[in-house]
């Protein structure tokens, strides 16, 4: 049942038209990692690399997320990474309400199908459709906060982290938080 459900998934995410982003993309940007991960990472939508090679967080921002999270001594198989919108908005500009909202139900198929314990929004427009419409980043990154379920944790998009140096150590903070948390839950379950 999961698998086709998976498959589903794939096919009506692959054949979607619902917005004009579909028009522009070379591939469709659904997700990597593991998809029964206790972590789940959501960014803003694909840039050029994700585009062409149809995997999130290829680029340069996708590698310094990487690294972080290496460091932080997560391992491939701990986390599933997706994107608000799964298609290249274009010059990578910010998606619009209307595309975020047509795109959303994909990604709420796959937090159901994933049941992740702990959800890391990356950045403002992860923020914003996940968490609070009105919520500022430099406020809210770095607080748990427990809905639904879940656990979630704001913080930087790591692009951010490209442009202004001083925001890594921030990022850190949080990362090291969820890496205790994540630590925690393991704890319970086993
Ligand atoms: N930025 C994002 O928000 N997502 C990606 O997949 C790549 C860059």
């Amino acid at each position: 049942m999961h698998m086709l459900q998976w498959e589903q998934l794939i096919k009506e995410c692959s054949n979607c038209k619902r917005c004009d982003l579909g028009k522009g993309r070379t591939n469709i940007v659904i997700g990597r990692g593991n998809e029964n991960a206790p972590l789940m990472m959501i960014g803003e939508g694909p840039g050029e690399q994700e585009d062409l090679k149809g995997q999130p967080f290829v680029g340069p921002a996708g590698k310094l997320l990487d690294l972080l999270l290496d460091a932080m001594m997560f391992k491939k198989d701990d986390y599933y990474i997706a994107n608000i919108v799964k298609c290249r908005p274009p010059g990578n500009r910010v998606p619009t309400d209307e595309e975020a909202e047509k795109c959303l139900p994909f990604l709420r198929g796959q937090v159901k199908l994933i049941k992740p314990k702990i959800i890391v929004c990356l950045g403002s427009t992860a923020m914003k459709y996940i968490i609070d419409r009105e919520g500022k980043i430099t406020q809210m990154r770095g607080q748990w906060i427990e809905k639904g379920g879940f656990w979630f944790m704001p913080t930087f998009h790591p692009a951010a982290l490209l442009r202004d140096e001083s925001k890594k150590i921030l990022m850190w903070e949080d990362l090291k938080k969820v890496k205790v948390k994540f630590d925690e839950i393991n704890q319970e379950q086993v």
